[in-house]
């Protein structure tokens, strides 16, 4: 029915209903109210006039009146607010198994790397029905991933990782938008989503293009940097041990416990000093300035894939790498 009012866009993800579901709802019960004060204001306006009733009667207050006015609205907000929590928490919570893509935004492009190592630039492929998690960064300013027909935005910071996830629902070509005013191209900062049947995604991937997962790309620089001097997998070396660390509570030199998430690692990457792993000594240099955004990408997916039970592609090529590097 709504399909050609342009309206709407289409729904293409699992949450697009329940987004449109809370804003029909908060609609309907605007226009209820709306409509119901300005019939009564004529209805009064007609019933109290002047000519019927010359004295009106002065109300000194009603209780029952007013705990009405009062309860009624505040069970109407908190349906609003119960529903619109879940959805918020829904949204900001990426199922676990999630098909991971690492999206960096910059003046004035968005670039996508997915774990098996594809590169792209404005356009996103993804398959029918998996879950997909975003994890983002910004190389500049500010910006903000939008895709309308998934119902969801979030925005990309620079120096940081922000995620956001959707599942797909129906096969298609989606606009991507930049919702953070980001400088002059900022209404030039579009893209596309694609979803694909998971067959011709398999095959799309498969399509060449990629040099080495993310991973593997990640476990190059661990060499070529010089972190695999003090991260050792067989002996204590004067850097932690990075097996098995992602996900994982982290206790601190000061007491403090962390969970070694991608944002930690990033930061012990640029930051070194900002949270040093109890036990060991603030001797490693940053790496601020020397390691682009992809590359820091890669790094943490290739943390990251240290700590993975091995299933994939990816993560036996890691723990191969663990006892080739233990030699
Ligand atoms: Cu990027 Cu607006």
């Amino acid at each position: 029915m709504w399909k050609n009012l342009p309206l709407f866009p289409e729904r293409a993800s699992a949450l697009a209903w329940q987004v449109d579901g809370l804003y029909f709802l908060l609609v309907a019960v605007s226009a209820f109210f709306t409509l119901l004060i300005f019939v009564l204001i004529f209805v009064f306006a007609v019933k109290y006039r002047r000519s019927v009733h010359p004295h009106p009667v002065q109300i000194e207050g009603s209780l029952p009146l007013e705990l009405a006015w009062t309860l009624i609205p505040l069970g109407i907000c908190m349906i609003f607010f119960a529903w619109g929590s879940l959805i918020y928490f829904q949204e900001a919570r990426p199922p676990q198994g999630a098909m991971e893509v690492y999206v960096v935004a910059k003046q004035w492009m968005w670039k996508f790397e997915h774990e098996t190592g594809q590169r792209e630039i404005n356009q996103l492929h993804v398959p029918l029905g998996r879950d997909v998690k975003m994890i983002m960064s910004s190389q500049d300013a500010i910006h903000s991933f939008y895709v309308p027909a998934f119902r969801i935005k979030a925005d990309v910071l620079p120096g940081r990782y922000t995620s956001t996830w959707f599942h797909p629902t129906k096969v298609g070509t989606y606009h991507l938008f930049c919702a953070e005013y980001c400088g002059t191209d900022h209404s030039g900062m579009i893209g596309q989503v694609i979803v694909m049947e998971p067959y011709a995604y398999q095959a799309w991937l498969s399509g060449g293009g990629a040099t080495g997962s993310l991973a593997e790309n990640g476990q190059q620089l661990f060499q070529q940097l010089g972190c695999s001097t003090c991260h050792r997998f067989d002996t204590q070396g004067r850097g932690p041990n990075l097996t098995n660390i992602f996900g994982k509570p982290v206790l601190l030199d000061d007491g403090r416990t962390v969970v070694a998430d991608e944002n930690y690692i990033r930061e012990s990457i640029l930051n070194p000093g900002a949270k040093i792993v109890s036990g060991f000594k603030p001797i490693m240099p940053t790496f601020q300035g020397q390691v682009s955004e992809e590359n820091l990408m890669a790094l943490v997916a290739y943390i990251k894939s240290l700590s993975q039970p091995a299933s994939g592609p990816a993560s036996n090529q890691a723990a191969a790498s663990v006892s080739s590097n233990g030699q």
